[in-house]
């Protein structure tokens, strides 16, 4: 039996991950300083799957701590999720970004590297595909980035680029998320945004809860069949169950592969708050404010790649997507 570590596994796409290794048989060893996410997760895995992630609390940025997972436990590949992804806060505070998404994954690789462990996914973003793109976007465009976040992701990219090249022996899938969403149909796993949220979906749960007044929808003078932003969403089950076919995509190949997880179809901010308010069975009010600073209009995936490398497709629309993430939200008014 495979084991894999999941890095930042106590958080949103970490968990459903591990909740479908766990399922298809995978042991699963979990690194989590929990900066962002609670220990109450690794239970919740338990109580949907019935099986045990091993879990240690700790921080990537300790190289000593890190080499200790890999001793104690034989990890046949990485799933690396740890880091931070506030844009907002990437650009207040630019340092501890690069310290920990970058410091972060060089222990990770050294840990790697000295134990033998040469498989990796990587969690990258669409934001890589930066301003200057058309829709749809495909894994040969050139990647680029707007603020320190979206550098981090170029950045870690292009080191496991050359490191893949340097050592053939290497196998990296840097899987390319467009806007994931939802949650487990359980209700136990899912978003958990401290603070005001800045994503769409939140923000609308939070709307839909009586926490928020109403929806800012960020400009409707987009060059878009409404006037508002159009995103590729896809639900957090698809998305994770990505990572396996990726994890088996890395067993049969080595080098450097970007790979974008998405539906290929975009919806509007307002296409997504008429299917919440579809969802919650309640009128999500809007108020339509001037544009947010970096938005662009338009972003949705060439999924082609996904589905030919992978053999993998997204299944849920936006409806499921919208039906889950008010489950997880009556279910956890105040978050896991
Ligand atoms: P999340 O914040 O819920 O999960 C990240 C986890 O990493 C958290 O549990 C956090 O405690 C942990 N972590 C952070 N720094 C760490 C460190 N130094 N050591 C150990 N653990 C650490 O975020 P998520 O939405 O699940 O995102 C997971 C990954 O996917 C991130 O790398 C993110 O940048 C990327 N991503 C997310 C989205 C999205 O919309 N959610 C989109 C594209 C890419
Ligand atoms: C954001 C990040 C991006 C990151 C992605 C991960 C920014 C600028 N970009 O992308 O780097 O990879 O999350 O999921 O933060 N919207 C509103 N009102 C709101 C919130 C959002 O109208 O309160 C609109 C936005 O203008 C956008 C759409 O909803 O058109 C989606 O926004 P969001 O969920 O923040 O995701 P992205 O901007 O695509």
């Amino acid at each position: 039996m495979k084991t894999i570590l999941v890095t930042g596994g106590a958080g949103f796409i970490g968990s459903h991950t591990c909740v479908e290794l766990l399922n298809a048989g995978y042991e699963v060893v979990v690194l989590d300083n929990l900066i962002n996410s609670k220990e109450a997760s690794i239970d919740r895995i338990k109580e949907i799957t019935g099986k045990d992630a091993k879990f240690y609390k700790t921080d990537l940025l300790d190289y000593e701590d890190t080499l200790k997972v890999f001793s104690e436990n034989k990890i046949d590949a990485v799933i690396h999720f740890a880091g931070l992804k506030a844009v907002g806060e990437s650009v207040e505070k630019p340092l501890a970004y690069y310290e920990n998404n970058i410091g972060g994954t060089l222990n990770l690789l050294k840990a790697m590297k000295i134990n033998g462990c040469k498989k990796i996914v990587f969690s990258s973003s669409a934001t890589v595909y930066g301003v200057n793109n058309t829709v749809p976007y495909t894994e040969d465009m050139p990647t680029s980035a707007t603020n320190p976040y979206g550098y981090t992701k170029v950045m870690i990219e292009q080191i496991l680029k050359d490191i893949a090249f340097a050592d053939k022996e290497w196998s990296v899938v840097s899987l390319r998320y467009f806007n994931p969403i939802g949650a487990h149909e359980s209700g136990l796993i899912g978003e958990n945004p401290k603070g005001i949220p800045n994503n769409l979906v939140p923000y609308i749960a939070q709307v839909a809860l009586g926490k928020l007044a109403s929806l800012r929808v960020f400009g409707n003078d987009y060059d878009t069949p409404d006037g508002t932003g159009v995103r590729d969403y896809i639900h957090v089950v698809d998305l994770a169950k990505g990572h396996l076919a990726a994890l088996k995509y890395s067993d049969a190949n080595k080098g450097f592969q970007p790979i974008n997880l998405g539906t290929g179809k975009g919806s509007s901010v307002l296409e997504v708050a008429k299917a919440y308010e579809k969802a919650c069975g309640k009128e999500i009010p809007v108020v339509i404010t001037p544009r947010r600073a970096g938005d662009i209009a338009w972003s949705y995936a060439d999924t082609t790649l996904a589905k030919k490398l992978l053999g993998w497709e997204a299944q849920s629309g936006l409806d499921k997507m919208c039906a889950d993430s008010w489950n997880f939200t009556v279910k956890n008014p105040e978050g896991i």
